[in-house]
């Protein structure tokens, strides 16, 4: 492909809820350094969050990142509270791009559309995302994206029996 890849986010319909099942049970879909599928996928189905919001709430969400108009993957953010107002707090994205569509700007197009979609839809002032140390390429799409990387969280996450650092950024409303 020359030139930018034509990225778009859009709201997730209930013709893409099959797509969306048939990622979350793929792991190759998902990140290398998820390991947590078994707990996600006894979370409600994309079907039943879907009856109630449309996978778009107040504090939660997720949207289709499309390339060329189709679906290749999911944008989500959830809430983290660094006070006990709403002032305090942030949103944390992840994200997840099907393997063929990887390595061509998608992941950094998409997250940088998504801190866009979130400061204009949302009165937050941080977008957060947290990656594994050893997740380079969403390491370097998060730069890319415009996201400052702050230091690294040492022991946060629990997978495959030991404790992992994960790397954290954010972008502010006035970055
Ligand atoms: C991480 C992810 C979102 C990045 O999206 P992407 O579309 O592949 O990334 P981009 O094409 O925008 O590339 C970003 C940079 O990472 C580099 N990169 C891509 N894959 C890489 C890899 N496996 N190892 C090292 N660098 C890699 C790209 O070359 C690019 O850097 P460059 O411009 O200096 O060459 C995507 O690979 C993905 O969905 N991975 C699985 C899920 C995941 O890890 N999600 C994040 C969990 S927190």
């Amino acid at each position: 492909m020359t030139g930018q890849p034509q990225v778009t986010l859009r709201a997730v319909g209930p013709e893409d809820l099959a797509l969306l099942g048939r990622w979350r049970n793929d792991t190759e879909h998902g990140s290398a350094f998820g390991d947590f599928l078994p707990m996600i996928r006894r979370q409600n189905s994309y079907q039943e969050r879907w009856d109630v919001n449309g996978l778009l709430g107040e504090d939660e969400g997720t949207l289709l990142v499309c390339l060329s108009g189709e679906p290749v993957g999911t944008i989500s953010w959830h809430p983290v509270h660094y006070g006990p107002n709403r002032g305090s707090q942030a949103l944390n994205l992840g994200i997840a791009i099907a393997p063929g569509a990887r390595g061509q700007g998608v992941g950094t197009l998409a997250q940088r559309l998504a801190y866009e979609w979130l400061f204009r839809h949302t009165t937050v002032n941080r977008v957060e995302a947290s990656t594994d140390v050893e997740n380079v390429a969403e390491q370097k799409a998060l730069e890319k994206a415009g996201y400052t990387r702050e230091g690294v969280l040492r022991g946060t996450q629990f997978r495959r029996g030991h404790w992992h650092d994960l790397v954290q950024y954010s972008r502010l409303r006035n970055d």
